[in-house]
């Protein structure tokens, strides 16, 4: 069941969003060869307390820490740990969920640390293209396969693969809501959009492959062809003429 939110509810959501928005700037700034994902771990969650938010990932489903770090082939669900210490070249996706007034803001971005090759900067730019690909759908009457389509299409045209198993969602007072939102699909299918809809579009992509697995401790996704990883999110609002980021401060919008 897709629920519909009143203006106050989404005025709630773009409160925690916009305190992610803001905790990924800050975030920016630690990113550096040397620091360990677990120091990450505990900036994301001191940024969090200090504005009156929870870090909504801690204990979801049992999952261990705050954030999510994901380096290189890595895709998904990295745990923090202090023994992952970033390094010149890595990329690393941060994949935070904060939740303020019983609402939950989803977004990720994926880092460079310090120089990175071509071939790393094109993956992080492609996830983010696709992400924006996917946008030029978003608006009420249109299907939710339209935009699945469109991420899906952007990914393979760059030469890059999307995981079949792990989706993007609806997004509220839970995490995950219904519609469940793949990174692929057929146009013309699906739901369509209605203003009120919240959701977190996140297109994941791989090298090489769309397979992945699941490691030894039960969360870490990782392509199961070794390549580079990136993932780009943000949580949205579907509006009467289109739709707002609630993850991005509007000034800072491209
Ligand atoms: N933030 C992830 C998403 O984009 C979900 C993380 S699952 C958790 O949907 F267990 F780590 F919380
Ligand atoms: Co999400």
């Amino acid at each position: 069941m897709i629920i519909i939110k009143s203006e106050r509810e989404i005025a709630l959501m773009r409160e925690a969003g916009y305190i992610l928005s803001d905790m990924f700037e800050e975030l920016a700034k630690h990113v550096k060869p040397g620091v360990s994902t677990l120091e990450l771990d505990a900036i994301a969650a001191k940024f969090a307390k200090d504005r009156g938010a929870s870090m909504a990932e801690l204990g979801y489903q049992g999952y261990p820490a705050s954030i999510c770090a994901s380096i290189n082939d890595t895709i998904l669900h990295g745990i923090p740990s202090k023994k992952e210490v970033l390094k010149d070249g890595d990329i690393i996706s941060l994949d935070i969920v904060v939740r303020k007034n019983g609402y939950c803001a989803d977004a990720c971005r994926t880092y460079m640390v310090g120089e990175v090759s071509s071939r790393a900067k094109a993956i992080v730019e492609a996830a983010e293209s696709a992400f924006y690909a996917g946008l030029k759908f978003l608006k009420p009457g249109n299907r939710l396969g339209d935009v699945q389509h469109a991420i899906g299409m952007h990914a393979r045209s760059k030469g890059y693969f999307v995981p079949r198993d792990y989706t993007g969602h609806g997004i509220g007072r839970d995490m995950h809501e219904d519609p469940y939102i793949p990174n692929y699909g057929n146009p013309g299918t699906g739901i369509r959009l209605r203003p009120g809809m919240t959701l977190a579009i996140e297109p994941m992509l791989l090298e090489f492959s769309e397979k992945t697995y699941v490691t030894e401790d039960g969360w870490t996704v990782k392509s199961s062809l070794g390549g580079l990883t990136s993932h780009y999110e943000n949580t949205l609002a579907i509006t009467e003429d289109g739709y707002e980021i609630l993850t991005i401060r509007k000034e800072k919008e491209a």
